[in-house]
């Protein structure tokens, strides 16, 4: 038996009142899973809003399980599984990653190269397979000159670089403080903010083909709006904006879904090689979760926040 100790939600509210740690002794794997000795975990911002009752805040699922991402070492093979005890890999979509120890389907791990860290390892995919969900909905190609809304931001970084990889001209967004940020990833900076507009149509090379929103902001969607059709908008934040005719991304359509799996493999390979570039802002321990999801929650500094065991 491995013991895990998990952080869970026993209310919907701020983490700092509703998290709490479980310590539980999680079984051997079952055919067709592993048990993962976690290194690293993804915090993204999903889970903050589970934690504070913005998806739902149904009593029957208390204790909440937290986090969909983590990175770290195989201990236990199940029947049927061709895994080696010690292999290094990343576990993901796994519902309650905050955890020392977890239990997985095989169909959730993925090969972690030895040149991706643990920490890096653990934020990419959620992120990783987002973005590349969005560029492929927007179906952006070679000669396209595309705005992205937040291209400073954890997603918006990654569909900034596969936007200009596929071969377009990229117009990015974000804050004064990110501006060289932006252009190192290849794209033309733009602040947000009022005038946006004239700022976005002053440093377009062309007319803009079309928009990912990685922010959600009215600001944002409105600005897009002015410059092309709704349809040409795919945003994966302003779900309140789906009566615009805009497309909405969040995984869940078949379409969505086989993008993101696809996604995958390539997300890894490019993290490894450094050509992807994805930073982290902040680690915590995994009993200071709270503290983690209240800096998700503010203006925190660029990159993602991993949670270590
Ligand atoms: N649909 C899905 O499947 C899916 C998946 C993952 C995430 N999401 C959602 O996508 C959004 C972004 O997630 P993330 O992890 O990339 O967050 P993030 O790392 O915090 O990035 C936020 C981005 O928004 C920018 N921003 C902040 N305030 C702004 C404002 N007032 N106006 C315009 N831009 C502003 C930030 O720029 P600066 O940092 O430069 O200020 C940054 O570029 C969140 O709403 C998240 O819930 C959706």
């Amino acid at each position: 038996m491995t013991t895990s100790t998990r952080i869970v939600a026993t209310a919907y509210g701020e983490p700092t009142t509703v998290l709490g740690q479980v310590e539980e002794e999680l079984p051997p794997p079952g055919p067709g899973q592993v048990t993962v000795q976690v290194q690293a975990v993804g915090v993204n911002p999903i889970d903050l809003a589970r934690v504070t009752g913005r998806m739902g805040a149904d009593e029957s699922k208390l204790p909440l399980a937290l986090g969909f991402e983590a990175s770290g070492v195989i201990t236990a093979v199940g029947d049927g599984v061709d895994r080696e005890v010690g292999d290094e890999v990343i576990a993901y979509s796994v519902l309650g990653a905050y955890a020392s120890a977890l239990n997985a389907d095989d169909s959730k791990i993925h090969d972690k190269p030895a040149d991706l860290d643990f920490e890096r390892a653990a934020g990419l995919l959620l992120v990783g397979e987002t973005a590349a969900d969005a560029v492929a909905t927007a179906n952006v190609s070679a000669g396209d000159i595309v705005l992205v809304h937040g291209g400073s931001g954890a997603v918006g970084s990654v569909v900034v670089q596969l936007a200009v990889k596929a071969g377009a001209t990229v117009i990015a967004t974000g804050s004064s403080a990110n501006q060289s940020f932006i252009s190192g990833l290849g794209a033309l900076p733009v602040t947000y903010g009022p005038g946006l507009l004239d700022r976005v149509v002053a440093a377009a090379p062309g007319v803009i083909t079309s928009t990912i929103d990685a922010v959600g902001t009215d600001e944002a969607i409105d600005t897009s709006l002015s410059l092309h059709s709704a349809d040409k908008i795919v945003s994966i934040a302003a779900f309140g904006r789906g009566g615009d005719g805009i497309k909405l991304v969040d995984g869940s359509s078949a379409e969505s879904k086989a993008h993101r799996a696809q996604a995958i493999p390539d997300l890894i390979a490019s993290a490894a090689s450094g050509e992807l570039v994805t930073e982290i802002a902040s680690t915590y321990p995994l009993a200071d979760a709270a503290k983690a999801l209240t800096e998700l929650g503010g203006s925190h500094p660029r990159g993602k926040i991993i949670l270590i065991p």
